[in-house]
Order: C-alpha cells, then structure tokens, then sequence
C-alpha cells in the first residue's frame, strides 16, 4: 500500500505526497482581494514540502465572508492576486489548491484574535448573514440570520459556480467546496439550522438539495479531468451523529453522483456542542466515509504524528492527509515527517537543498516535537 511520501493521482492530478495543507483562514484580505499577507505564507506552505496546498476558505460573496478579512472571488478583480498565489504554489512544486465557501448565519464576525463575535449592529460594515432560516447560532444572540429566498439560494449557489470559474482562470487545479463547519452548505444540512418547509428544507433530500445542486453544477464548469472536492461535517458532536452519520453517507452517495471525486472528512459545527478532542480524531471515520462510499477522503484534526499520518494512509482510511496548525508551527514538517519514517527528504527548493546536502559539518536535525491538545 502507498505510504505519505508516495505520490497519489485524482483525475489528472499528480501530487508529489500525501501531505496537504489544510485551508487556513488568515483574515488579511482587504474587500476579498489579496494583500502582502499572503504571497510568502503560500509559497511557504508550498516550499516546505506538502503535495497540495489548499487555499483558505474564501469567500463566494461579501455576505458570505466569516469576517472582513477574507479573501473574496466574487469579482474578476480578485482573480489576479489569486493567480500569483496559484502560481506561487505551483513553482514550488505543489498543486494548488482552493476551498470556495459562504459562511452563512456564521459570517460577518470579528477575527478569532478580536473574540470572533459579530459584527456590532452600529457598525457601517456590518452586514445581516444569509441562512436558510432565520435561526441564530446562539439563541439570545441579536444577530439573527435572514432566511433566504430561492432567489437568494440560487444566486449563492452560481456564486460558487462563479467563483469556481476564476479559480480555474486563476491557475488552480484543486476546489475544495466548504460544506462544512456550519457555514452555508451545512447549514442547509443541519436540522439545527434548516426549519424550511419548501424544496430545501425537511426531508434530508431536501435539506440536502442546496449542496447536490451547487456540485452539480460546480462540475459543470469545473474541469472533468481535474479534482473537485468538498469539506462535510459528518459529525457534530451533538449526541445524534447515530442520525448524521448515515445522512452525512447517504449525502455524499448524491454528491459523489454528481461529480465530486474526494470528500475531506470534517466536523459539522453546527451547534456549540463540545468536541472530544483526541489524536487522529475522525481517520476512523474517514475509512468509514471511504468504505461505504467508494470516495477517496482526506481529513485533518489532530494528525500530528508522522507514524500516525503514514499509517493512515497505508492502511487506506484516508488518501491523503490534511495538516494545519502543524505547518504554521513549521512550513518544513513534511521534511521532519521524511525523516522520522526514513523515506528520504522531499525535494526542497536548490537554493536550501544545496547548503543542507553538501555542506559540512551539518546542524543536527530537528527533534520530533511533542504535541500538545488545544485546551
Ligand atoms: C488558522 C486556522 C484557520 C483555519 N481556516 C480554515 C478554513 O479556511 N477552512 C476550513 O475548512 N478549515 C479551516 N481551519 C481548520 C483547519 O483546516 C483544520 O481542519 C484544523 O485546524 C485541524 O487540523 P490540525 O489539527 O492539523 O490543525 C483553520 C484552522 C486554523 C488553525
């Protein structure tokens, strides 16, 4: 079986690894387009070694930004920045990647780092969020979505076709659709956050129809022979994943119908239910996702240890593995993860390789970290 260090193949898509970095929000957009942030993040992420970098979740529409910092694709004016960090990844020999996203009851927040609460109501940038009831997140919360009319669904949903197409025009080869952590897609999903009574509410069909539609018609304009995929919760954590669960499989049945080829496996958020933190916390759910659906699956959460992630991937629960706060900790932990397995050091730009492979004598390497839980 292939281990983290051999290549693996979707549709046209050679990645040189198993590794990929997982979309990271960095809230340094101004009006979606990209600033001075984000070029020597990317190309970090890319340089350090991952096979894919995904690029964080950016929004399909103003209103569908988490906060005012996110990167945006609802106009042609974002499509330049974002092909610089397209290319930026690329040269550096990843594939680059993108998560497209509308963060629906959820958007409109400060940064996580300014407390992550709504925007306040007086301020001139505030916005009211979409969502497909008008059901807060918290209950006593002021800031109360406004249900969405079909009009509205179907404009979010060619938003994200829209956006799909700069992506491509953009130079990237990878969409990862976010359908997950209580954004828009799951939030349609969701019985915590989807009371309609018409088509897109109700019935897991329907309450499912806002995600089979909008990868239906991704697919439509995105590329036969490139990957598109999508993030779901599958579960949430919330004392009924005996009932998400199989939805969540009986969903991605629909999907992988219409077209996705991969689904990152991932938690639902739509509630604020606790989550029981461990290492390696959905791989076994992933190789469920795998088996009873025949998708490929990616997902991250915890996967710290380059044993741990080796394993999941030999033993196929997932295809490829998805690491975040690991890589922000260390762009080059994929070169750390070559050489705790022994398989050889991913090929790292000349100008680094040149100095680490000939020069003596060398700094002794870096130990293995130890990880410690998010409190
Ligand atoms: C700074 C930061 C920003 C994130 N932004 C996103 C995002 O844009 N989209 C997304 O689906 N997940 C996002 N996540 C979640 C990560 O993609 C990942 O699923 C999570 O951090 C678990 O992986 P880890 O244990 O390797 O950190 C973010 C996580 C971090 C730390």
């Amino acid at each position: 079986m292939p281990g983290l260090f051999d290549s693996f193949t979707l549709k046209q898509i050679t990645l040189r690894n198993r590794i990929a970095a997982s979309p990271m929000c960095q809230y340094q957009a101004k009006d979606g387009l990209v600033t001075d942030w984000h070029l020597p993040h990317y190309t970090a992420l890319a340089r350090g070694g991952a096979g894919l970098v995904v690029v964080e979740a950016t929004a399909v529409s103003p209103e569908g930004r988490i906060t005012l910092g996110d990167l945006g694709f609802w106009s042609d004016a974002h499509t330049a920045g974002a092909a610089a960090i397209a290319k930026a990844i690329s040269d550096a020999g990843a594939v680059a990647g993108i998560q497209l996203g509308h963060a629906g009851r959820k958007a409109g927040c400060t940064p996580p780092w300014e407390g992550g609460a709504p925007l306040a109501s007086s301020d001139p940038e505030a916005w009211q969020p979409l969502a497909p009831s008008a059901v807060p997140l918290i209950a006593e919360q002021p800031h109360v979505p406004r249900a969405m009319s079909l009009e509205d669904i179907h404009r979010a949903q060619q938003d994200f076709v829209d956006a799909a197409c700069r992506a491509l025009a953009a130079g990237f080869k990878w969409i990862e659709l976010h359908f997950a952590h209580g954004f828009l897609a799951q939030s349609f999903l969701s019985t915590h956050s989807n009371q309609r009574d018409d088509a897109y509410g109700g019935s897991l069909e329907n309450r499912a129809r806002f995600l089979v539609e909008t990868v239906a018609a991704v697919r439509r304009v995105w590329p036969a022979d490139l990957p598109l995929t999508a993030r779901l919760g599958v579960l949430e954590f919330d004392g009924q994943d005996d009932v998400n669960l199989p939805e969540s499989l009986q969903v991605l049945e629909w999907l992988k119908a219409e077209g996705l080829d991969l689904v990152d496996v991932g938690i639902g958020f739509s509630t604020l239910s606790p989550v029981p933190w461990a290492p390696n916390l959905l791989v076994d759910t992933a190789a469920e996702v795998a088996r009873v659906t025949g998708l490929k699956t990616t997902t991250s959460w915890l996967i710290t240890d380059a044993t741990d992630a080796d394993r999941a991937v030999r033993e196929h629960k997932v295809d490829l593995v998805m690491v975040a706060r690991r890589l922000l900790d260390n762009p080059h932990w994929p070169r750390q993860a070559a050489r705790e397995l022994g398989v050889g050091d991913p090929v790292l730009p000349t100008p680094y390789a040149y100095w680490l492979e000939n020069w003596s004598p060398q700094p002794a390497p870096i130990a293995p970290e130890t990880f410690k839980e998010p409190a």
